[in-house]
């Protein structure tokens, strides 16, 4: 049975970690598989680099292999080698591949790539077939709401690929001109959930059932989740920023408390300097400063935290805190 079959059977809102570029690599999508999150993303992947094999990629991607619940994120705007990548995916063992249309990255945009698709919605469904061609594996997308205030064009995206089989959609309700804050779009995000359930093709893989929608955008808690269901009638939440130094917010929302930080914090060192040994060390500081923000001795750490070499030298801090 298609996973997403089993999320929906649980009858609880399905919770989803958001891909993070710059932050969730292996480490960051065990340590939130850890603090109960239902499905994990890798950062955005080029679908072109995938295509023309790239080595040190492919090298990357392994690393994931035997992890599971993981979605593999693909960004690009050749539609061509999305089918390809995809099958290169699959082969690589990920769960999922989900097809990033927010991107709002200079490098993604100024190529035509990442949210700009939204404004070439025949390219949008020609890399979704593709991609579709190309696997067995569920298809999910992630979009915006839209350009900006005055082009919101997330629901002619829908209307223009009702037809293809996509497992999930996974709605930004900001636009690329918001960025990563401000306001977010529920009503939009309702009309969207309201257009799939009604109109969309019943996927086979989802055994007859219409794609399932999740709200994603500024979701740091219990009551900010709660609102978004509540106000979109959505199946889950994605939850990016509000995870950071909190992997344990998707436990929290399924109501398990005493999640134990520095259990955490060592955890999600281990996998990182098991992961990427060579740079583990100025990767986790981030990571640390995230962990600690709210500790009453901050500041006093950070001088400490922004120098660690090594999993010592964290033991060090967490005997202080
Ligand atoms: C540092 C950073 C990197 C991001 N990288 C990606 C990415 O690789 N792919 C993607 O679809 N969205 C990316 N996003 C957007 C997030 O997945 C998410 O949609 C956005 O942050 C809103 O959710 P939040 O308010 O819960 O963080 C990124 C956001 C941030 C802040």
């Amino acid at each position: 049975m298609n996973f997403w079959n089993e999320l929906r059977q649980q009858n609880r809102p399905i919770l989803l970690s958001a891909p993070l570029d710059g932050v969730s690599d292996l480490a960051f999508c065990k340590i939130c598989l850890d603090g109960g999150a239902d499905v994990v993303y890798t950062e955005m992947t080029s679908a072109s680099d995938l295509y023309h094999e790239s080595k040190q990629l492919i090298t990357y991607l392994k690393l994931f292999k035997g992890v599971h619940r993981v979605g593999i994120q693909l960004y690009g705007k050749d539609p061509e080698h999305f089918t390809k990548a995809a099958s290169i995916a699959e082969s690589l063992g990920f769960d999922e591949i989900n097809i990033n249309f927010g991107c709002p990255a200079k490098g993604v945009v100024s190529g035509g790539g990442g949210v700009m698709l939204m404004k070439d919605l025949d390219n949008v469904y020609k890399i979704i077939e593709n991609t579709i061609k190309g696997t067995k594996l569920p298809v999910s997308i992630k979009i915006r709401a839209g350009i900006e205030k005055n082009s919101i064009t997330a629901l002619d995206l829908l209307k223009k690929i009702k037809n293809l089989p996509v497992s999930c959609v996974i709605i930004h309700g900001r636009t690329y001109e918001q960025l990563f804050s401000g306001e977010i779009n529920y009503n939009l995000i309702k009309e969207c959930k309201n257009f799939i359930d009604n109109n969309f093709i019943q996927s086979k893989e989802l055994n007859g059932i219409f794609p399932i929608v999740i709200v994603n955008g500024g979701i740091i808690d219990k009551t900010t989740a709660e609102k978004a269901l509540n106000l979109t009638n959505s199946d889950g939440v994605m939850i990016g920023m509000g995870s950071y130094g909190k992997p344990f917010i998707f436990n929290e929302l399924k109501g398990f408390k005493n999640n134990d930080l520095k259990k955490y914090i060592l955890n999600h060192a281990k996998y990182l300097f098991e992961s990427k040994p060579k740079k583990a060390h100025l990767d986790f500081r981030k990571h640390l400063l995230w962990y600690l923000k709210n500790n009453e001795n901050f500041i006093s750490l950070r001088n400490e935290i922004i120098k660690i070499e090594n999993i010592e030298d964290i033991k060090e801090i967490l005997k202080k805190i």
